[in-house]
């Protein structure tokens, strides 16, 4: 099995838990007060849904997926919108695998490397388009 096909069944496993993407918005929040600070006027359910899918977009990309939609991501998080500074994808990403450490019963260090592995080229692709 390929890097990215065993973070695509922990993802999957992880999006079977209860309060998966809950425990990350609580852990990426955690992270620094002008991060939660960004989220203040969000709709938390909706914004749920939306990583859901973002997640599954990085992974797509790591399967050799074409990337308009994380281009569009890219500018959204980009300064003439959300504004979100580059350093802020680092504290993002210790944040997911916060929470497939939690969620994934399969989880190991091994996994946690193949996570960062995946989804960095995707997280630079967004965090380039600053
Ligand atoms: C690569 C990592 C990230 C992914 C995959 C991601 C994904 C998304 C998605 C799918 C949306 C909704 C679609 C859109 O508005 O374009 C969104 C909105 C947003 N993201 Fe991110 N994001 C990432 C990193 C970050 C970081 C580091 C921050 C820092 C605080 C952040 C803050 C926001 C904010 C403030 C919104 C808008 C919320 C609102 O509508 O009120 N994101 N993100």
């Amino acid at each position: 099995m390929t890097t990215t096909d065993l973070v695509f069944q922990s993802y999957g496993r992880c999006c079977a838990r209860d309060g998966f993407f809950e425990d990350f918005y609580r852990f990426f929040m955690a992270s620094a007060d002008e991060i939660r600070a960004r989220f203040q006027d969000t709709d938390m359910a909706a914004q749920r849904h939306l990583l859901r899918n973002g997640i599954m977009q990085l992974i797509l990309h790591a399967r050799g997926m074409p990337d308009r939609k994380l281009r569009a991501l890219g500018e959204s998080h980009s300064r003439g919108k959300y504004n979100i500074p580059p350093q802020w994808y680092g504290l993002w990403l210790d944040a997911l695998i916060i929470t497939v450490k939690a969620h994934d019963p399969e989880y190991d260090a091994a996994l946690g490397e193949a996570w960062r592995e995946v989804l960095t080229p995707g997280i630079d692709l967004i965090r380039g388009a600053y």
